[in-house]
């Protein structure tokens, strides 16, 4: 079973790869591009899913209490309150950006971008992995 500090280790570095493809996307959408955006959250879409999907799968099996100690329970805590709903915004994104939803899209997008922020902050700069 992995130990506490691998796992919120290797959450860092999938949190920070996925948010790369995301600000790629914008990027793409800035440079007249909104198929390759399209795309690139088509895959930033998977593969948060999937991150969130194994972490929460892994967390049935690890011992939470003795994995973490409470600052680092404390710290994923307070992730989780940004990581989860924006995972649970995500699906929306995607649907209301693909059937070309335009309005809808930029307005989830306002929210969407303020949770993601949050996930990125808390889950790059303020989990403890020494
Ligand atoms: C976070 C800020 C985001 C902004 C400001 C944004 C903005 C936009 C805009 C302006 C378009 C073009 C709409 C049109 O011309 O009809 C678009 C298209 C699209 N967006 Fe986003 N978006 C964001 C995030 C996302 C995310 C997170 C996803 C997926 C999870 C996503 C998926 C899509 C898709 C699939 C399209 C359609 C691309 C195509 O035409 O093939 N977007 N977005």
């Amino acid at each position: 079973m992995p130990a506490g500090p691998d796992i919120i280790l290797t959450l860092k570095v999938l949190v920070a790869a996925v948010t790369l493809l995301l600000l790629a996307s914008l990027v793409a959408l800035a440079a007249g591009k909104p198929r390759l955006h399209g795309r690139l959250n088509a895959a930033f879409f998977v593969l948060t899913m999937l991150t969130v999907a194994g972490f929460e799968a892994l967390l049935q099996f690890v011992d939470v209490k003795s994995a973490f100690d409470p600052a680092a329970r404390e710290a994923l805590r307070v992730h989780l309150y940004f990581a989860v709903p924006s995972a649970i915004i995500l699906p929306a994104m995607f649907l209301s950006g693909w059937a070309g939803w335009k309005r809808l899209h930029l307005a989830l997008s306002v929210v969407f971008s303020a949770l993601w922020a949050g996930t990125f902050v808390t889950g790059v700069f303020f989990l403890p992995h020494g």
